[in-house]
């Protein structure tokens, strides 16, 4: 099933048959060492845990979990979620998106293409008040891309939620409903 295209991707269900490609995917530290909550070594028993957590969300019709191909071949590239946020410090309506994209595909522009869909997909969803993310305070990429789309940059915090390593502090990012709105007006008006 697919659930939104781009230029060049499809956002759509992950299949069970996907999952060694995702352990190819995800099991390259480069991937996943800013990525705090991933483990490392990736292994299927990991996917499968994935798995079993995302199903249920496509089944109720709201998926956590968009996975990414490229239109050209269908072949998994990477991932975006949309979740409820992991930090104590979320209000009512705020969604977390988070991202990852296999390393040979990184640089091409492909991530803010998928992240900008799945922004339209967040603010969709009636109760969305904000949609907000965090990332590690060296994670240029991570940061580019969010920028990019439009979220604003709240500054450091220190981090309020288990991780398997990484940093005391994040860095935290945030588009209010709001602050959407607006700069789709803006847009268009530009455009
Ligand atoms: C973060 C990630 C998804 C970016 O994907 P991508 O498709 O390569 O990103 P894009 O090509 O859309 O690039 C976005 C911007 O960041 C810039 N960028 C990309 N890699 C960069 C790097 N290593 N350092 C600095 N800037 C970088 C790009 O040049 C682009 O900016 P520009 O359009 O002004 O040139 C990818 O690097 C990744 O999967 N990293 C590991 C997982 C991760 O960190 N996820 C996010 C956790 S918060």
């Amino acid at each position: 099933m697919i659930f939104s295209q781009t230029d060049r991707l499809a956002l759509r269900v992950l299949e069970k048959n996907e999952l060694p490609r995702l352990v190819k995917l995800f099991d390259v530290w480069d991937v996943v060492r800013l990525l705090e909550v991933v483990p490392y070594p990736y292994t299927m028993k990991d996917a499968e845990e994935f798995y079993a957590n995302i199903e249920p969300c496509y089944r109720a019709g709201e998926p956590q979990f968009y996975a990414m191909a490229l239109k050209s071949d269908n072949l998994l590239i990477g991932g975006v979620g949309l979740h409820a946020p992991r930090g104590s410090d979320s209000a009512e309506g705020d969604v977390e998106l988070g991202y990852w994209l296999g390393k040979d595909f990184w640089g091409q522009g492909l991530m803010t293409e998928a992240a900008r869909v799945v922004l339209g997909i967040g603010f969709a969803r009636s109760a969305t008040r904000a949609i907000v993310a965090t990332t590690a305070p060296n994670n240029r990429a991570s940061q580019n891309v969010l920028a990019k789309i439009g979220l604003r940059n709240l500054g450091p915090a220190p981090r309020d939620y288990t991780a398997l390593r990484g940093n005391d502090e994040v860095v935290k990012w945030q588009i209010t409903r709001e602050e959407y709105e607006a700069k789709r007006v803006e847009d268009k008006t530009i455009r």
